[in-house]
């Protein structure tokens, strides 16, 4: 009997109409469903939450968003985060999402936990010379160190990636569309060993 596809989420760091991160996520789509995968684009858009406010959570409790948020990431056993950087840093959305996320109360002790028990990737895009790397590091270090998650060492970050993109919404060098490859296929590897 064959074994079940590893499920992927992805989904980018911006809302933002014509988003290079965006780009980059709809890309990584299309190769984890070319490795045999199965992907979940995402976008945070449709996860709406307030900036963290412990009043807010006092009064009112982790927002609907983010407990859904926190659902589609332990229905999966890959996530691709394509994060912009900002000021060298993750954006206010994507580290906002992250910490409401982080802020839900587990059900009962064997509840699963939305960071451990699966496996992340990090891109990023920027139109500078430094490809959002600065950023892809932070979000690197917010999801191992304080939440406990595995990331995988390969990563892809887009330079110049106002004018990486084709037409076709593909990569306008082949080399960028090579290393994206290689980035998900390890991806998909590596949550395969989740899948039971
Ligand atoms: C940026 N941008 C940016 N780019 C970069 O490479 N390094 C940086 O430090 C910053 N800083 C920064 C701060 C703020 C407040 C904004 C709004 C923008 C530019 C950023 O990479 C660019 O707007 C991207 O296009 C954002 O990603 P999306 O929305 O295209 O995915």
């Amino acid at each position: 009997m064959a074994r079940p596809r590893p499920r992927i989420l992805v989904f980018a760091g911006s809302t933002r109409a014509g988003s290079l991160n965006a780009k980059l996520a709809a890309l990584a789509v299309k190769a984890i469903a070319a490795r045999d995968a199965e992907p979940t684009w995402i976008s945070l858009a449709d996860y709406a939450m307030p900036i963290y406010d412990g009043d807010f959570e006092a009064a009112s409790g982790v927002p609907d968003g983010a407990r859904r948020l926190r659902d589609q990431m332990i229905a999966h056993h890959g996530i691709f985060i394509a994060t912009p950087e900002y000021n060298q840093s993750v954006p206010p959305l994507l580290k906002n999402a992250i910490d409401w996320v982080s802020r839900v109360r587990p059900e009962n002790a064997n509840a699963p936990s939305p960071f451990k028990g699966r496996v992340f990737a990090i891109g990023s895009a920027s139109p500078g010379h430094f490809a959002g790397v600065r950023s892809a590091l932070h979000l690197r270090q917010i999801l191992e160190l304080p939440l406990g998650a595995t990331v995988i060492p390969d990563q892809i970050s887009i330079p110049s990636a106002s004018s990486a993109f084709a037409g076709d919404g593909g990569f306008a060098d082949d080399k960028q569309a090579r290393r994206l490859d290689e980035v998900v296929k390890r991806l998909v590897d590596e949550a395969s060993r989740y899948v039971v």
